[in-house]
């Protein structure tokens, strides 16, 4: 192949020289993240300056990578990457809970708690229950959904980013939906919070005038054998950005307010004192789709 090739046939050249790749989709994308890059590089006509900021910048983003901190999770977020991909995949399941964005601090293991537990026992603030139901899409309930959550404390940070300050585990639990698919935890109610701006996506968003806010929520993964894990999260209505969450993340349906039950009866049930605040999520699971020609472990492989 020779070297002395213009812009167009470039393109034709990278792409050609995948033809031999014996997994189709691999091949399939490859071509086109060529098609796309080289169009938009076309596009752009960076300076050579320009490009190796580029290169210095993605650097910069692994760099910042550990094992608390996951910097490109954090610019595929902020560019709207990661709501592409849960929104393409939550239209193959339209009738289950809407899914949002994983984000970077689901990196430690969720302390197993009992139903009822407090999962934020060092953290000020006002206290909450969160309930809900876990169910199919045909309304069945889903006994023995294992239910993951973690939320930021009232600070606005999780214990990842407190190390000393935090125990790893505060803010987190792991529960077992009951024989009626049913939950329920205490914590405090969780407040909006910025994402962590100390690194090259903290520049990216300064750059661009962005704000770093993201509106409070508490995150959770719903898993269940048969079913589609879920990850989603609960958004408190009326939080401050809720209109403008710097990750996109935001669905209406997950929006909910965390409003005052006074009912002594449900406060008893609940092992709390009335009146309570308190924040319900229906989840609704989908059937596990059966297995296909599963070629994202062949991409996992070359990418790695
Ligand atoms: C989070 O909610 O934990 C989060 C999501 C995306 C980027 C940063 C944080
Ligand atoms: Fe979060």
């Amino acid at each position: 192949m020779t070297t002395d090739l213009g812009p167009e046939s470039l393109t034709a050249a990278v792409i050609g020289s995948f033809k031999k790749t014996p997994d189709q989709r691999l091949k399939a994308v490859l071509e086109s993240l060529t098609h796309h890059l080289h169009e938009f590089v076309r596009d752009v006509a960076p300076s050579i300056q320009e490009w190796e900021a580029a290169i210095d910048f993605l650097t910069a983003t692994g760099q910042k990578c550990d094992d608390v901190r996951q910097e490109f999770i954090l610019l595929s977020d902020v560019l709207g990457v990661s709501m592409l991909v849960e929104t393409i995949n939550d239209e193959e399941t339209p009738d289950a809970t809407d899914s949002t964005v994983l984000g970077p601090f689901h990196m430690v293991q969720s302390p197993e708690r009992v139903l009822g537990e407090n999962i934020s026992a060092e953290s000020e603030g006002d206290v909450c229950v969160v309930r809900g139901r876990i169910t199919s899409v045909t309304g069945e309930p889903v006994p023995g959904a294992r239910i993951d959550v973690w939320q930021a404390n009232t600070k606005g940070f999780y214990d990842v980013q407190q190390p000393g300050i935090q125990t790893i585990g505060n803010g987190r639990g792991l529960f077992t939906a009951d024989e009626h698919g049913e939950f329920y935890f205490r914590s405090v109610i969780p407040s909006y919070y910025p994402i962590p701006t100390d690194g090259p996506v903290g520049d990216l968003l300064h750059a661009t005038v962005r704000h770093p806010y993201r509106p409070a929520h508490i995150h959770f993964i719903v898993a269940a054998t048969d079913y589609k894990t879920l990850t989603t999260h609960i958004f408190v209505g009326g939080s401050e950005y809720i209109d403008s969450d710097a990750v996109f993340a935001v669905k209406e349906s997950l929006i909910k307010p965390f409003s005052t039950n006074a009912d002594p009866e449900a406060a008893a049930a609940l092992g709390v004192a009335a009146p309570f605040v308190e924040g319900v999520i229906e989840i609704v699971l989908h059937p596990e789709a059966p297995p296909h020609e599963d070629t994202n472990e062949t991409v996992k492989e070359v990418v790695r």
